[in-house]
């Protein structure tokens, strides 16, 4: 890596279902922080949304969404690029670039697309596609790191597959990328103990309705211990687990160590979750709130986005064209 440029960082999340703490905790937040750490470049991925999402309202209405969610969560439009994946269809032209470099067999070993055929989904060209999408979003702006959970770091190696295999085959074309996953937040428990997602049934929503959110809370399966019993197995629990989230460390080490004595009742536990869960998100609810009244500020932000976007995507296209014998 050439370490007089500075680093290139970006990452895409879907429009596809309200974001929950998973997508937080997972990548929106260490995207957040990465913003003092090199050049990022944030994008609402609404392509990929139409793999699984054929309602354009709905579409229309999640991107704004996830917009407002990013914005609120603390993307600085100042600092960071930010922009809608579809406002630069240039992305669909690498995608065909490097589509006819890419072994069948490499997306056949996607775990994201043969969890999808495992759970009935009729898969469609698109879905089998997503991940040359994803490298041409990678690639497309020379990204050196790509912040994600722990589900998407097969993409970010498949990523690298494509890149190396291009650059091999035309010269030297593309930065090779790397994905940044926190170990500690990599997956995220859902309300039912499986990987938190939207295509589960199983989310908190990082802005969900306070009766909703605290009622899903208060919902979530325990076991049937009395709440004397001792719990040696306290750190295994999903509501410990989300409690070391969204609580000072100290409140949640103490809840901890009251689970694992014994003494303390799992709706007492679940009450303490939702109140740090609540306060956590206080502010980005206030502000989104704010953003949510100011469209005309959100649009414009995406666009100006967009067209800094622009600027990076054309010479990459370019240089690949060229590389490849197009242009
Ligand atoms: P979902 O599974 O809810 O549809 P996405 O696939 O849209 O989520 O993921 C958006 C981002 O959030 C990705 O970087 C993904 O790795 C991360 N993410 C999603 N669910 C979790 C989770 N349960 N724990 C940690 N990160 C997650
Ligand atoms: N596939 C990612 C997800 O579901 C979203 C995404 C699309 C993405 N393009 C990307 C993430 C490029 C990182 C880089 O979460």
């Amino acid at each position: 890596m050439d370490t007089t440029k500075p680093m290139r960082i970006l990452s895409g999340i879907q429009p596809s279902g309200a974001l929950h703490i998973g997508n937080y905790f997972g990548m929106m937040k260490p995207a957040v922080e990465l913003q003092a750490r090199g050049e990022c470049y944030y994008f609402v991925a609404d392509y990929h949304s139409m793999t699984s999402l054929a309602n354009a309202d709905e579409r229309r209405h999640n991107s704004f969404s996830v917009a407002l969610d990013f914005l609120a969560c603390g993307l600085d439009p100042k600092q960071s690029v930010f922009f809608r994946q579809s406002d630069l269809p240039e992305v669909t032209e690498l995608t065909w670039i490097i589509g006819s470099l890419t072994p069948m067999g490499l997306l056949e070993r996607a775990h994201s697309y043969k969890d999808k055929l495992a759970k009935g989904v009729a898969p469609n060209f698109g879905l089998f596609a997503y991940p040359v999408l994803m490298a041409a979003d990678i690639l497309l702006y020379d990204s050196n790191l790509v912040p994600v959970g722990r589900d998407q770091k097969q993409h970010v190696e498949m990523t690298r597959d494509i890149a190396i295999k291009f650059n091999q085959t035309y010269g030297e074309t593309f930065v090779v990328p790397e994905p940044a996953i926190r170990e500690e937040v990599a997956t995220v428990p859902g309300t039912d103990g499986q990987k938190m997602s939207k295509s589960y049934g199983n989310t908190i929503e990082i802005f969900g309705g306070e009766k909703a959110m605290r009622k899903r809370i208060m919902s979530i399966v325990m076991d049937s211990r009395t709440p004397q019993e001792p719990k040696p197995d306290a750190d295994r629990n999903i509501v410990i687990q989300l409690l070391k989230l969204v609580a000072p460390k100290e409140v949640a080490a103490d809840f901890e160590n009251r689970l694992r004595a014994g003494g303390l009742g799992y709706g007492d536990l679940k009450k303490a979750l939702f109140e740090h869960y609540w306060n956590y998100f206080a502010a980005a609810r206030a502000r989104r709130a704010e953003l949510a009244a100011n469209r005309d500020y959100v649009d414009q932000v995406l666009r100006a986005g967009a067209e800094r976007a622009r600027a990076v995507a054309g010479k990459v296209l370019t240089r690949a064209r060229k590389a490849s014998g197009l242009a």
